[in-house]
C-alpha cells in the first residue's frame, strides 16, 4: 500500500468558504438590504458542504460551463472529475428580479439567515436531458430524478458565504469537518484511510467489507450521510445509534473515527460513487469502499455499475483510490461472511436481506437473524421502530 499521508484535496486545497468575522458582521449589517432566497434542506447541506471544503474545489454553485461539464461527462471546465451537478434553482419571476453582480442573502427553511452568494450566472437547463445522463432514467419514480423535476427552472451561480458554521443539533460530538478529520488522522498516524459511506443501518456485509479493508488500510473513517434521504430510508439518528453500538460491541476502537457526512443523497448509483469518492479525498481519505449497488434505489442501475464508472477515469484524476466489494452474505457452508471470490456457496446457502426486507421485519416485530445484523443493532433498531416492547 503507498504512503500517501496527506492526501491532497480535490483541485490542490481545501476550500473554506466560511465568512469571517469581519465578513460575517459585514453581512448581518446589509441583511435587511439584500434580496433574499429560502434554500430548501438538500441546498441547504449542499450550501455547508461547499463552505467547509467537502465539495472542494467547488466554492459556489456551479455555472454554466461547469454545469454542461459535468452533466455531459462529468468533468469541470477546468478539467476536474465532478459527477453530480451542485445547483441552486429559482422560479423565473425571481430569476428576473436579481440583478448580476449582486449579493444575495440565503435562508434556511425557518427564514434564518445562514449565508451570502455574489450572483454571477443565470441560466435556464433541461432536467429531462439532466435526468438522463446523470440518474441514466427520466422515471419519476426514482427518488432522485423526482428531486430534479421539483426544481424551479432556473439555476443561479456564483460564491458563497457560509456565515458561521453552526453545532448540529444532534450530532455534535460526531460533526468533524474535513479540515479537522485531516487533523485527526495525522495525529493518529494514519497514512491510509479508508471511506465508508452509507445511509442505512449498519449490518453484518457492511461490517465484513470494512473489516475486509482494515486489514489493509490504518484506519477506518465511518461516515454516514444525515442529509435529506427518501422518506422510507430509516431516520439518521436511529442509524447513528447503530454504528455507536456496533463501534463499542465489535471494533477496535482506536482504528475507527465515527463522523456524520451532512450531504443529501441523490440515488444517482455510479455517478454518486464517483462523488461520495471525491467528498471523502477531501476529507482526507486515500480510499474508498464501493460495495453492491453502491448508492443505488430499485433496480435503475446493475449491481456493480458503479464500481465500473472507476474505469472511465484516470488513477490520477481521481486521487482516490476505489476499494471495491463483491456482494456479501453469511455463508451456512464456510459459517462466516463470504462472497462468492471466498465461498463455493450455492445460493440457497446465502443468507443475504434487502434494506426493504429489514424493515418489513422490523415493521412485524420480528427481529433479523444474527447472520445478518448484530443482535445488539437489530434490538436497538426494534426498538426505535417501536416493534418491540
Ligand atoms: S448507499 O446508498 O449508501 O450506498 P448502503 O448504506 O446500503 O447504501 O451501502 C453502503 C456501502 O456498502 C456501499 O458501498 C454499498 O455498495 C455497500 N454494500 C451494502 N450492502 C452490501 C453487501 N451485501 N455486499 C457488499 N457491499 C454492500
Amino acid at each position: 500500500m503507498t504512503d500517501t499521508n496527506g492526501i491532497s484535496p480535490h483541485g490542490g486545497s481545501l476550500i473554506n468558504r466560511i465568512a469571517t468575522e469581519q465578513e460575517h458582521q459585514e453581512f448581518l449589517g446589509l441583511s435587511d438590504s439584500l434580496p433574499r432566497i429560502q434554500l430548501n434542506e438538500r441546498a441547504l447541506s449542499d450550501l455547508v458542504m461547499i463552505a467547509i471544503g467537502g465539495f472542494s474545489p467547488l466554492t459556489g454553485f456551479l455555472g454554466e460551463k461547469d454545469y454542461i461539464g459535468v452533466v455531459n461527462d462529468m468533468h469541470l471546465s477546468n478539467g476536474l472529475p465532478w459527477s453530480i451537478p451542485v445547483t441552486l434553482s429559482v422560479s423565473s419571476e425571481i430569476a428576473n428580479s436579481l440583478a448580476l453582480g449582486s449579493y444575495i442573502r440565503l435562508d434556511d427553511v425557518a427564514g434564518e439567515f445562514v449565508g451570502v452568494m455574489q450572483l454571477n450566472e443565470k441560466y435556464s437547463y433541461d432536467k429531462e436531458h439532466e435526468a438522463r445522463k446523470v440518474y441514466l432514467t427520466d422515471d419519476l419514480n426514482h427518488p432522485g430524478v423526482k428531486v430534479l423535476y421539483d426544481q424551479d427552472e432556473i439555476n443561479l451561480a456564483g460564491p458563497i458565504w457560509l456565515l458561521e458554521r453552526q453545532e448540529h443539533p444532534f450530532f455534535p460530538k460526531y460533526q468533524i469537518d474535513p479540515s479537522a478529520s485531516r487533523v485527526l488522522f495525522k495525529e493518529r498516524g494514519w497514512k491510509t484511510i479508508v471511506g465508508f459511506q452509507t445511509r442505512n443501518p449498519i449490518h453484518r456485509a457492511h461490517e465484513y467489507i470494512q473489516k475486509c479493508a482494515l486489514e489493509v488500510v490504518d484506519g477506518l473513517f465511518l461516515h454516514p450521510l444525515v442529509g435529506a434521504t427518501k422518506s422510507d430510508d430509516i431516520p439518521a439518528d436511529i442509524r447513528m445509534r447503530c454504528y455507536e453500538i456496533l463501534i463499542d460491541n465489535y471494533f477496535p476502537k482506536d482504528r475507527v473515527i465515527l463522523a456524520i457526512n451532512p450531504s443529501a443523497m441523490r440515488y444517482a448509483g455510479p455517478r454518486e460513487a464517483i462523488f461520495h469518492a471525491l467528498i471523502r479525498k477531501n476529507y482526507g481519505c486515500t480510499h474508498f469502499i464501493v460495495g453492491r449497488d453502491h448508492a443505488g434505489v430499485g433496480d435503475y442501475y446493475g449491481t456493480y455499475d458503479a464500481q465500473y464508472i472507476f474505469k472511465e477515469f484516470t488513477p490520477e484524476e481521481l486521487g482516490i483510490v476505489p476499494m471495491m466489494f463483491e456482494h456479501a452474505f453469511f455463508c451456512k457452508r464456510t459459517e462466516q461472511m463470504a462472497t462468492t471470490k471466498t465461498s463455493p456457496a450455492l445460493a440457497e446457502e446465502r443468507i443475504h436481506l434487502s434494506g426493504t426486507k429489514v424493515r418489513e421485519m422490523l415493521r412485524r416485530g420480528e427481529l433479523p437473524p444474527p447472520q445478518f445484523s448484530r443482535p445488539e443493532v437489530a434490538a436497538e433498531l426494534a426498538k426505535a421502530m417501536h416493534t418491540v416492547d
